[in-house]
């Protein structure tokens, strides 16, 4: 059993608003690898420029299409992990919860977690490389890339690459979250990626309390209230349960 900090619970306890931020370690124990986790992250074993850029999908659309239908046959096989589901009850419990997510997995919803912010998209849905109109996702079996049924062009997965802009309603929304919440988590994610990687910053510097969940340390961790170090899987359903009774 961990020990939190009495002071930290008055605190969740207490909260207005909550905005909590989630990354690619929020998922690990659900079997879905992280980007930047030494040797099993996925960045050091593929290059992003050769795969999640809009030119890479120029060069070679057969190459990335036939990456992502492999992320997406993995996480059509796992499972949301209890951390996921302590987050989904913590928005059940506190009204105010803005849930924003780096995740393209879909494991926050899967979970019960509604209106999440997904600020690199979703895995699940495809667009059209041309016009951007959206569709559902090719099944992971898929081999050959769809065309899209408005224009013929050829349909890419729905997350935002390297190069590419988010959208700007969803990141709004974030920025208001991080600028109006009185408790800020950044959960599973080494926030080096921006700009989700300022939004705890901004969060700090607006007065709310910051709290990091992650076993290892993050540019965030100097700027914590609170460090709680370990897998989000194990910590989010202790102090779930130590919030509600
Ligand atoms: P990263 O792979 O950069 O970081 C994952 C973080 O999760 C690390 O800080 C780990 O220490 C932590 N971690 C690992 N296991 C954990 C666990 N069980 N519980 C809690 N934390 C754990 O992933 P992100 O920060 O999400 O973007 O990466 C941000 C963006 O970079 C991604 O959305 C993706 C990537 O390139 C795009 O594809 C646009």
């Amino acid at each position: 059993m961990i020990s939190f900090p009495g002071e930290l619970i008055e605190q969740l306890r207490g909260a207005q608003h909550i905005a909590i931020l989630t990354g690619a370690g929020t998922s690990a124990e659900s079997g879905v690898p992280t980007f930047r986790d030494g040797q099993s992250g996925l960045w050091a074993q593929y290059n992003p420029q050769e795969l999640a850029t809009p030119f890479a999908f120029q060069t070679n659309p057969q190459l990335v299409w036939d990456w992502y239908q492999w992320r997406r046959e993995l996480i059509a096989q796992v499972s949301p992990n209890p951390g996921h589901f302590a987050l989904a009850e913590m928005q059940a419990i506190f009204h105010h919860i803005t849930l924003i997510s780096q995740n393209v997995d879909g494991l926050h919803q899967r979970a019960g977690s509604q209106n999440v912010i997904e600020l690199h998209g979703n895995i699940l849905r495809d667009k059209c490389f041309n016009c951007d109109a959206a569709f559902k996702a090719a099944p992971p079996a898929k081999k050959s890339i769809p065309r899209c049924p408005r224009c013929g062009g050829l349909a890419r997965p729905d997350v935002v690459w390297f190069g590419e802009s988010l959208d700007s309603d969803k990141l709004n929304l974030a920025w208001e979250a991080a600028q109006n919440c009185d408790v800020f988590l950044s959960i599973g994610t080494s926030t080096v990626v921006q700009p989700a990687a300022s939004l705890p910053v901004n969060a700090g510097e607006n007065g709310a309390v910051l709290i990091e969940i992650n076993p290892q340390p993050t540019p965030v961790t100097r700027l914590a209230a609170y460090v709680l170090q370990g897998p989000s899987g194990e910590i989010l359903p202790q102090l779930l349960d130590k919030i509600a009774n």
